[in-house]
This record gives structure tokens, C-alpha cells and sequence, in this order.
């Protein structure tokens, strides 16, 4: 396991994130989105560095089904979707890689009319999409590499460690 990002690197340019986020939200009525499991961890580190009244929420997507590095069929489950109807949506992900979970989340979010929706993500792996849509708002572009850690999982585990880590072929 290679370290890619650091705690410390990390800590700054999501704090940056929230300020950025507070500034262009102010006066509106913003719930923040979590998708589970992958965000949880950058979800509640984000949310305290915006200074503005906000809602959290949660929505689930899974792709990957135990110890495999490529995703299989898409769930989403938004039966813990609280009301967004008029509201000011930012979806939180951890990582865009395709970006045909962020495109059939934010397809799920429209149907219950919101106000707006934008999507934040904590990594984008440029390069890979294969939709027609970007995060509006990223914290690090990362190279075409599996990466576990801040809420990121293999098989479930490592989403605790504090820091972002690529695994190598010998640790899939
Ligand atoms: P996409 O639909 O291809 O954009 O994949 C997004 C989802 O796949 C993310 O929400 C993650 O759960 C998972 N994923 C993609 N790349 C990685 C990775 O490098 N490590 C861990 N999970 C990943
Ligand atoms: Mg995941």
C-alpha cells in the first residue's frame, strides 16, 4: 500500500472546500447529500467546515460486490432520502471514476425536485468518464489507480484509515 495523499493535505484543501461551498450557498436553503458508504468519512469532515445553517442527508448507491475492483450492477436505495423538494442539493461522493454513479444519483435526485443540484467529490480520476456529466466541485485528481482510505473501501475494508493509499496488484 503506497500513501497518495496525506491526513494534513487532505484536512486543508477540504476545509478550503467548505469555505468555497459556504460562500456560493449563502442565503440558500442547502442539504448536503451523503452517499453511502463511501462518503461517510469526507461527509462529516466536510459538513463542519461549512459555517452556514445546513441539512444533512443520506442516499445509498453499490456498485462493487466483494473482492473485486470492477463494478458491477448499479443499486440505488433513496429510502433514507429526507425532503429535498426546493432545496439547494450538494451531492458528496468519494470518488468519481466513470461517473455513472454521480449520473444515476443526480437522474434519482431530479425526480424529487430540488431547487438546484450540484455534486462535490473528494477524488476524480480524470481521464475515465464515460457519461456526460463532471462532479461540479473535487478536492484531488488522482491517476487511474485503486485507492482505499477516508471512507474509500476494498472489499470493505480500510475505509478508516485517515489518509488515501493506491494498493498494488499484489494487494488486490
Ligand atoms: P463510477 O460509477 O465508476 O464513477 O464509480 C464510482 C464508485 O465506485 C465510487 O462511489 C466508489 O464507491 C467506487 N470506486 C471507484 N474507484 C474506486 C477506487 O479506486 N477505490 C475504491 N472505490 C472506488
Ligand atoms: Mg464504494
Amino acid at each position: 500500500m503506497q500513501t497518495l495523499i496525506e491526513e494534513h493535505e487532505i484536512r486543508s484543501v477540504v476545509a478550503a472546500l467548505g469555505k468555497q461551498i459556504a460562500n456560493e450557498y449563502r442565503g440558500q436553503p442547502l442539504t448536503v447529500l451523503g452517499v453511502l458508504t463511501g462518503s461517510i468519512v469526507f461527509l462529516s469532515d466536510l459538513i463542519r467546515t461549512i459555517d452556514l445553517p445546513l441539512r444533512v442527508g443520506l442516499i445509498q448507491a453499490s456498485s462493487y460486490r466483494g473482492a473485486t475492483t470492477e463494478p458491477l450492477e448499479l443499486r440505488i436505495n433513496d429510502s433514507l432520502l429526507p425532503d429535498i423538494y426546493d432545496r439547494a442539493v450538494l451531492l458528496v461522493d468519494d470518488i468519481f471514476d466513470t461517473g455513472h454513479t454521480l449520473s444515476a444519483l443526480l437522474s434519482t435526485i431530479r425526480r424529487h425536485s430540488p431547487r438546484s443540484v450540484r455534486s462535490a467529490v473528494l477524488l476524480w480520476k480524470t481521464g475515465k468518464a464515460q457519461v456526460d456529466v463532471q462532479p461540479d466541485y473535487h478536492c484531488f485528481q488522482i491517476p487511474d489507480r485503486f485507492v482505499v482510505g477516508y471512507g474509500l473501501d476494498y472489499n470493505d475494508d480500510h475505509r478508516h484509515l485517515p489518509f488515501i493509499a493506491a494498493l498494488d496488484n499484489a494487494d488486490l
